[in-house]
């Protein structure tokens, strides 16, 4: 049995990985704020867990991967994936119309979460010998820097390097924990209406959202979700680097 821990399965991305991850021989684990809708996934055989969990709220992190590697049936699991896919996008604006409120939400949900689930997963995994591997969802916008987007790119960006970082430090060892931050392309999902919708005169780089949606530039989260789950269970996961699909 392989065990997927998955932030954010309400939607975009998420609900996309969650979907396709439902196989006979994987367990689904769900770490998400909010329940999903998604027939395919409330219907599951076997069934998925949900364990809820607002990433804002990082105190409660080590409680809720305690309660999910409780889930795992030691004499049953040939490999614990995480993927940290949950993220918020805004604020988008100039740094300087933007709230401390804001610069903490994302960089709590987008780095901090992900350092935390991370560092939990890494010690309540130790005594698994066995593949283990953590998949960063980051963004191109680490290094595309987009007007009105400093705090997103940043937290991305900080993302890319913890997870260069983490792989460093796990090295090649036979028990290390693979660690691999991905640039999933530009996705068809809630996160890009966000950003479309903005008004120009708040957000500069509305346009440019607007723009990649008219000349079909999105892709499907299910095309992404299946090239993701292709690298994360693949030989081209490649500990602690950057990649993009
Ligand atoms: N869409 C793109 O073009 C694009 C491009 C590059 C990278 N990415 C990355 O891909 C990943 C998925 O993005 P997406 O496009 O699927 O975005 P999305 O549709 O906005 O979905 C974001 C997910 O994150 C969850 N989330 C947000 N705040 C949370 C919190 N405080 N606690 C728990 N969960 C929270 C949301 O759950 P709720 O329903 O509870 O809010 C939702 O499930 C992100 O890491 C994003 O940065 C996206």
């Amino acid at each position: 049995m392989k065990y997927f821990l998955l932030t954010g399965t309400s939607r975009g991305l998420g609900e996309a990985l969650a979907e396709q991850l439902i196989q006979p021989e994987h367990h689904l684990i769900c770490l998400s704020r909010t329940r999903t809708m998604n027939t395919a996934l409330i219907s599951a055989i076997p069934p998925i867990d949900y364990l809820e969990i607002d990433l804002n709220d990082t105190d409660q992190i080590a409680t809720i991967m305690e309660q999910a590697f409780s889930r795992i049936d030691r004499s049953n699991v040939e490999g614990i994936y995480l993927i940290n896919n949950a993220a918020v996008v805004s604020p988008l604006s100039r740094i300087e119309q933007g709230r401390s409120e804001q610069f903490k939400q994302n960089l709590t949900v987008n780095l901090l979460a992900p350092i935390v689930l991370t560092s939990l997963f890494i010690r309540l995994s130790e005594s698994f010998q066995i593949e283990k591997r953590v998949l960063n969802i980051s963004s191109s916008s680490a290094k595309n820097l987009l007007p009105g987007m400093s705090v997103y790119s940043a937290s991305k960006a900080g993302l890319d390097v913890f997870s260069k970082c983490v792989g460093a430090e796990q090295g090649d060892g036979a028990n290390a924990v693979k660690v691999v931050s991905v640039w999933p392309g530009m996705i068809d999902t809630a996160l890009q209406t966000e950003a479309r919708n903005m008004d120009k005169e708040t957000f500069a780089s509305a346009d440019i959202f607007q723009m990649v949606k008219d000349r079909g530039m999105l892709a499907s989260p299910a095309d992404v979700a299946t090239k993701l789950i292709k690298l994360l269970l693949g030989d081209h996961f490649i500990q602690g680097t950057v990649i993009e699909i």
